[in-house]
């Protein structure tokens, strides 16, 4: 019997890890440079959280999520995370951390779960790598998020994007521009598909975001047109900082999000190389989300990437990195001899493998060339007997017999990272 993997699930394959772990590196390291700080947080939290936070009324809260447990038990169920912010939000608040200090800047990447229709670019399961910034209303923290991401694209050669902004302003402004809204969609409505008459009630804003009745909808009020004051001034900053930092954008008026949570800015990064899943990244301000769920009334902005769309626009695979050397057991060498000094050179940094098939010596050199060695080493009986190894150079060809310190020193030499 051959066994599956679950629907909408992948594996992650040697040839993928390779660029899995030069995005992760990239990311880490420039998550570091803008001052963010890992957390980590549970896979799975109670089912509540979620509806409290990403929303009753989101696709995502309504039909997607995992959930499991004993819906009698007084603290609920549970449910697999479709998003990492509520969590996040959550470890903070529960933590007390926010009696450290007011202002944190966070990073997280990990798995994520969502019950969708799989395609490509689209799982069940999933990764998704991100930022919040919570204690800060400054719109050059907006800025300072898409900058962040920006440079991460950058840093792994992803250079096919497109950066779409938009405001929807805050509970001054949005009421109007709901009913604004909701004036212009009401004539249009039997016309709509089963889906948007269903969030016209529940959540009209949404509706902006329908893929079927688009062109219906390309004169709908734009968000932009119906901002107070103060958010058309914190809109007006953002794009100023994303020009000053020459990060290339677009102000889209049907970027929505599908969050309940969003306040102001929000935004999405979309690559051309992938196909109809072509969201990277998306994110946005949050100025009441942390309050409403017990923390400090402080204003919040973030965005989470899925990793293997990034992966995606990153090209899928990438060759395993080459090895400094591959051990040849050549002639009637005792192979822990082999074994020995391999481990020896492994002891002092180098990367290499020997062979562990009890092949050939012409099947170890075709190993060898195959992983792309540095140094083809070859250790016989009279090298074994002397401590000594043959070094071959991949390169040029020129061999040379070294004591196992020369050879260590020789190949130390020769690294190339
Ligand atoms: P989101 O737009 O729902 O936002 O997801 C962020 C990213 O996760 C998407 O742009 C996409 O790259 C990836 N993603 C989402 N669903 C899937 C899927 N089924 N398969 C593969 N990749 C997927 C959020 O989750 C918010 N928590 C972002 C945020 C953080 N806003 C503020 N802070």
């Amino acid at each position: 019997m051959n066994f599956q993997a679950p629907e909408g699930t992948h594996d992650i394959t040697p040839e993928q890890v390779v660029l899995w772990n030069r995005l992760e590196k990239a990311a880490r390291e420039m998550f570091g440079r803008f001052g963010y700080e890992e957390v980590r947080t549970p896979i799975f939290e109670y089912t509540a959280l979620f509806h409290k936070s990403s929303g009753e009324t989101t696709d995502i809260v309504e039909k997607e999520m995992f959930t499991f447990g004993d819906p009698e038990d007084k603290k609920g169920t549970y449910s697999l995370r479709p998003e990492l912010t509520p969590g996040t939000i959550r470890a903070l608040i529960e933590g007390q951390l926010f009696a450290k200090k007011n202002f944190w800047k966070v990073w997280y990447l990990g798995p994520a779960f969502r019950k969708e229709r799989p395609q490509k670019g689209r799982y069940r399961q999933f990764t998704q790598i991100g930022v919040e910034a919570m204690g800060s209303s400054d719109p050059l923290v907006d800025a300072e998020t898409m900058v962040l991401f920006a440079e991460i694209l950058k840093a792994v050669g992803v250079t096919a994007w497109e950066l779409r902004i938009n405001s929807i302003g805050c509970k001054e402004c949005r009421p109007t521009y709901r009913e604004a809204l909701k004036a212009y969609i009401q004539p249009l409505l039997g016309t709509l598909d089963e889906n948007c008459q269903r969030r016209f009630e529940r959540n009209v804003f949404r509706i902006l975001d329908c893929k079927v009745d688009a062109e219906k909808l390309k004169d709908a009020p734009k968000a932009m047109d119906h901002l107070c004051p103060q958010c058309k001034a914190h809109m007006a900053v953002v794009e100023k900082a994303l020009q000053s930092c020459g990060v290339p954008y677009r102000v889209d008026p049907r970027i929505v999000r599908g969050l309940d949570y969003y306040t102001r800015t929000v935004y999405e990064f979309s690559s051309s190389a992938l196909g109809s899943q072509n969201a990277l990244a998306g994110g946005g301000r949050y100025d009441t989300l942390v309050g409403s769920m017990g923390g400090p009334d402080v204003g919040s902005v973030g965005f989470a990437a899925g990793v293997e769309r990034i992966l995606l626009a990153m090209g899928g695979e990438a060759p395993p990195p080459a090895p400094d050397f591959y051990a040849v057991a050549a002639g009637d060498v005792a192979r822990d001899e082999v074994f020995k000094t391999v481990m020896a050179l492994r002891r002092a940094g180098l990367s290499g493998d020997m062979d562990f098939e009890g092949r050939s010596v012409k099947a170890q050199m075709r190993s060898a060339n195959k992983a792309a060695a540095r140094y083809a080493l070859f250790i016989g009986p009279e090298e074994a007997l002397k401590g000594a190894v043959k070094v071959k150079d991949m390169k040029d060809g020129a061999e040379q017999t070294v004591s196992l310190d020369e050879a260590v020193q020789k190949l130390q030499g020769g690294k190339t990272s």
